[in-house]
């Protein structure tokens, strides 16, 4: 699976965006070490703070299925910036991995990879 693959598979999971709100279309695209791909797209809802962020769907669907080794991240916008994912995805990647290439793109030809260990570099980790 390479970079322009996955970018493709998240630019098709944006297809199915719910963002009527934002009209910003995200999708994100997971693999798992074990070569699986999960997909998911931003849902927003009329109140705002219930909707979803694209990477957390797809991340929450890979962990449903009892996959958290986690290979890379495909991240798909159209716009003109790019589509960096939130501090709460961040902070959700970053349970289960500090290890992951996360590609960020705004086209299959544009796009920029970043660690998670880059984006979020010193995580919250629970502890008493
Ligand atoms: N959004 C994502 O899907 N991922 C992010 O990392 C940041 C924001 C979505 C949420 C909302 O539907 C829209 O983008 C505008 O904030």
């Amino acid at each position: 699976m390479d970079t322009k693959q996955l970018i493709k598979a998240a630019k098709e999971a944006s297809i199915h965006s719910y963002s009527p709100y934002s009209k910003y279309k995200v999708g994100a695209a997971l693999l798992t070490k074990n070569g699986k791909i999960y997909t998911g797209t931003n849902i927003e809802n009329a109140s705002f703070p219930a909707g979803m962020c694209a990477e957390r769907v797809a991340l929450f669907d890979a962990v449903k299925n009892g996959d958290t080794e986690l290979e890379s991240l495909a991240i798909y916008a159209e716009g003109e910036n790019y589509p960096f994912p939130c501090g709460i995805c961040r902070q959700v990647v970053s349970e289960f991995t500090r290890d992951i290439k996360i590609i960020i793109a705004k086209s299959e030809n544009d796009y920029v990879i970043k660690n998670i260990s880059e984006l979020l570099p010193d995580t919250f980790e629970f502890s008493i």
